[in-house]
């Protein structure tokens, strides 16, 4: 046998080789031998050394780190990464607040669900309610209108001067606090808002006449009450000598639009800048044109005018004499004598009209008349109503009884007696006496007749 054949030879208890078993020998005795102190202090410094390196490797990288995140932090997100970030902020709060809606608990939602139910439920009953109990109120108002009616047509025929003066009052006030005048039902189901009629007609009489003090302290003043059921619009008043003239009242003008006078009673001296002085008589009538200069030189202790002015209110200015400013332009004073003739057929056969010629002074904006009997009555005139803006009349002599769909009928015996009829109103001469004579105001001149039924 070779020594390389002897080298290579395993050991059949360990499985080493030679040089193995030799290795194996060293490392047995390297330690059954005990290590040198210099030796042990090599190795604990080697471990120690070690261990001071991870560690510096490892704040090393830490430092690295929070470097690299501050970094970070400082430089401004991409504009694309904000919007990223934006929306999905948003997502995540439409997803929290679908959550809180599913999240409802069950018991809340059957809850919900039951309140809606009694609500209509409960609207349901009302409005059942209120279709039962219709049938019964409509029947009431009907009943009470209908004992209104015979009422008012009692009392017309019972008291033929009763004081309907103090009932238009009363309806004026009750005007104020109530609904608007009440139109047959057909014609208020037809009738728009603006054409309802929220005046009710005026009765003024002669015989309860308040005489107040008003612009002259020498005249006395009765208001017909027709400014108020106007609102402003037309003022109608008398105004009667208080004391007896001791001069001309004093130049002056009014800022208005219409203003005439009729005069009833007595006499008057009246000077107009463009026409000079006019001696006016019971009967006559004039048109003085808005801001007209004029003044009353002198009148009788009989003095009584019934004056029409529109609006109601306007401001009176002190003129001078002096001043030769005539008025020029515009229309000028209009003087209608009564004792001339002027009589002509009209709407109605059996009256006759005189035209006191304002028309023609206000472009037909105005119509003033005197209206008389020609023919005896012969029955009611034909229930009818007018489409206007102002209507009134006034009692000269005679007298008439009248029928309006909302006083019922009303007897004017006594001159001074006069009435306001709000546009559309239906009426009726019911009866009219042989010496009938009233003057009539209307806005605009000239207006459409419509016939109705009772
Ligand atoms: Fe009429």
């Amino acid at each position: 046998m070779s020594a390389g054949e002897g080298s290579t030879r395993r050991d059949r208890a360990s499985g080493l080789s030679r040089a193995g078993r030799k290795k194996a020998a060293r490392k047995t005795a390297a330690k059954k031998k005990p290590a040198t102190k210099r030796k042990v202090v090599a190795r604990k410094k080697a471990t120690a050394s070690r261990v001071a390196k991870k560690v510096t490797t490892r704040k090393a990288t830490a430092r690295k780190k929070a470097t690299a995140k501050k970094k970070a932090a400082a430089r401004p997100a991409p504009r694309k990464k904000v919007a990223k970030k934006a929306a999905a902020k948003r997502g995540a709060r439409k997803v929290a607040a679908r959550k809180k809606v599913t999240r409802k608990p069950v018991a809340k939602k059957a809850a919900v669900r039951k309140a809606a139910t009694k609500k209509r439920v409960a609207k349901k009953s009302a409005a059942r309610k209120a279709i039962a109990r219709k049938p019964i109120a409509k029947k009431a108002t009907a009943k009470k209108a209908t004992a209104k009616k015979a009422a008012a047509r009692k009392a017309g025929a019972r008291k033929p001067a009763a004081n309907e003066a103090g009932a238009s009052k009363a309806v004026a006030r009750k005007k104020a606090t109530t609904a608007p005048a009440k139109a047959p039902a057909r014609a208020r189901a037809a009738a728009p808002a603006a054409t309802r009629k929220p005046v009710r007609t005026i009765v003024s009489r002669a015989a309860e006449a308040r005489w107040e003090v008003g612009l002259r302290p020498y005249f006395a003043y009765r208001d017909l009450g027709i400014a108020t059921a106007t609102r402003g619009k037309v003022l109608t008043q008398v105004i009667r000598t208080e004391q007896p003239c001791t001069g001309p009242t004093g130049y002056h003008s009014h800022d208005l639009d219409f203003q005439m006078v009729y005069l009833l009673r007595g006499w008057s001296r009246n000077f107009f800048e463009d026409v000079g002085e006019v001696l006016f008589e019971a009967g006559d009538a004039w048109y003085q044109p808005p801001r007209i200069r004029h003044e009353v030189v002198a009148y009788s202790d009989d003095f009584e005018a019934l004056e029409i002015t529109s609006p109601a209110e306007f401001p009176t200015t002190p003129e001078s004499r002096d001043v030769q400013a005539y008025f020029v332009g515009g229309p000028r004073t209009v003087v209608s004598r009564g004792g001339e003739a002027g009589w002509a057929t009209g709407l109605r056969p059996y009256f006759e009209y005189r035209d006191l010629g304002i028309r023609g002074a206000t472009a037909d904006a105005v119509l003033a008349h005197t209206m008389r009997a020609v023919k005896p009555c012969a029955g009611p005139g034909g229930y009818h109503s007018h489409t206007l803006d102002f209507q009134m009349v006034y009692l000269l002599r005679g007298a008439i009884r009248m029928y309006f769909e909302d006083l019922g009928e009303v007897h004017l015996d006594t001159p001074g007696d006069a009435w306001y009829q709000p546009p559309g109103i239906e009426h009726e001469v019911m009866w009219y006496s042989p010496d009938y004579e009233v003057l009539e105001i209307t806005m605009p001149a000239d207006f459409p007749t419509v016939p109705a039924r009772r």
